[in-house]
């Protein structure tokens, strides 16, 4: 059977095609039946005209939205508005058939309501639109770092450290007889991908991270996506460089390939998308140490929830600030306090910062979190110490800046953050297919 994507495109007429798809509506007259066909190949849908002469067209006439069907006939220029091509049914074969029972109606479904069947919301329009971005959105990923020389590391799930240190892990076994350790869920594949950036010299680690973070926000859930490049022989402004590039290059992607799923999102989601990512792909990026954001949140006067102070992080309310109502542009805000950032992140000149960057965009905030890596052994090993990290289980880490030790960088960008941002979609819960956000494990 041929896909309602290429039957679309078609140039002229074809006789003989067969479509395999679920009615999306079905009206009758007494002489045909008009049905609305997706196959999930694209948004658009196929009107296939019934005529009264099939051996089943009262069957036909009865069908529901959400029907399965395989239909035989000749695509035929449409004389409907709207549409070039219409599939005049020679042959109807019902495959399965939904009842009123059936919980998607024609109506349009608040995001609430679709997240309690989160198993059938991807056979809406907007679910199976964004859902198709999202798988595109990983290829747009894949290739484009293919094609600027990065080999992909598969990095482990399980595991025995915590790169973050922020002690948001899950635990899988505490004192697993099979490792003789605690066994968690990784929170970022950053410090296996390091290890393979000091041989290979630019790679990335693109899969599942787990955290345990007790933030029921529309930005965070406790299992995402993260795509971790790591380059070696790389310094914190030349990581911006990169970010910056792999941002405009993956939105363009999308831009480019994704037309027709992302015009229902500025037509009903968000009528500021195009020029969201116009601005994104025009801009470039500010970049400011974060004591230059710390004193522009304070000296705006602004009445924040939380109080803008050096020495904390920063809320997503102040990014969206900076983003927002200061420079209208995506920021790279760097050199964080030592003190509020993990253990590997290299430490700058002063002894108090780090060559931390966060790129914060409008309307998402934090899109990506990277540094440079510290590379010197002794100054590692002292923010180990500093950290409460024992040298006994992060030995393997240490070799790498005991033998062949290189100035490298890299950064992680949320996935969903990312599908966020060219969707429009405000919530993280409605860019993953089951998100897995607090109450939410039953899918
Ligand atoms: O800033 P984070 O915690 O950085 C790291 O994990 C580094 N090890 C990455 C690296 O340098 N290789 O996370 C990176 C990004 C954030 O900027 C954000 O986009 C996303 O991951 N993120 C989350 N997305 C959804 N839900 C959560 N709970 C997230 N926490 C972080
Ligand atoms: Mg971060």
């Amino acid at each position: 059977h041929t896909k309602i994507l290429h039957l679309l495109k078609a140039k002229t007429p074809l006789s003989g095609v067969r479509v395999c798809g679920w009615v999306k509506t079905c009206r009758n007259s007494k002489a045909l039946s008009f049905l609305e066909i997706n196959d999930g190949s694209c948004l658009q849908s196929l009107q296939v005209v019934a005529p009264a002469q099939l051996d089943n067209f009262e069957q036909v006439q009865k069908l529901l939205s959400g029907s399965a069907v395989a239909v035989s006939g000749d695509l035929v220029a449409s004389p409907a508005k709207g549409q070039q091509w219409e599939l005049a049914a020679r042959r109807v074969d019902i495959v399965s058939r939904t009842d009123e029972t059936y919980p998607l109606q024609k109506k349009r479904h608040s995001d609430e309501f679709l997240r309690t069947i989160a198993h059938l919301r991807p056979r809406t329009n907007k679910y199976s639109a964004l859902f198709r971005l999202r798988s595109e959105a990983g290829f747009a990923i894949h290739s484009y770092l293919r094609d600027q020389g990065f080999f992909h590391v598969h990095t482990p799930i399980l595991t025995g450290s915590d790169c973050e240190g922020a002690g948001e892990l899950f635990s899988v076994t505490s004192r697993s007889p099979l490792f003789d350790r605690d066994v968690f869920l990784t929170v970022s594949g950053q410090l296996a991908a390091e290890m393979f950036a000091l041989c290979l010299g630019r790679v990335y680690t693109f899969g599942p991270v787990f955290r345990a973070e007790h933030s029921n926000t529309a930005r965070h859930a406790a299992e995402f996506w993260m795509v971790e490049p790591e380059i070696a022989f790389c310094n914190l402004e030349q990581n911006m460089d990169f970010a910056q590039a792999f941002v405009k290059q993956t939105v363009t992607h999308m831009v480019e390939n994704c037309g027709p799923d992302m015009d229902l999102f500025s037509r009903f989601v968000d009528p500021e998308l195009p020029a969201t990512l116009d601005n994104i792909l025009a801009s470039e990026f500010e970049r400011i140490s974060y004591k230059t954001a710390i004193d522009l949140l304070v000296r705006s006067g602004t009445a924040f929830s939380f109080t803008p102070e050096y020495g904390n992080d920063l809320q997503t309310e102040h990014e969206r600030y900076l983003t927002e109502t200061v420079f209208k542009k995506p920021v790279f805000v760097y050199d964080y306090p030592r003190a509020i950032k993990p253990f590997y992140m290299r430490v700058n000149d002063d002894g108090r910062t780090v060559a931390a960057m966060d790129l914060l965009v409008p309307r998402i905030g934090e899109l990506i979190g990277g540094s440079q890596r510290e590379e010197r052994l002794d100054v590692l090993e002292q923010q180990m110490d500093n950290s409460g990290l024992s040298k006994d289980h992060y030995g393997w880490y240490l070799d790498s800046r005991r033998y062949g030790s290189v100035a490298h960088s890299g950064f992680g960008m949320g996935f969903e953050r990312f599908l966020m941002l060219v969707s429009g979609v405000s919530n993280i819960r409605d860019v993953i297919p089951f998100p897995r956000t607090p109450g939410t494990i039953e899918f």
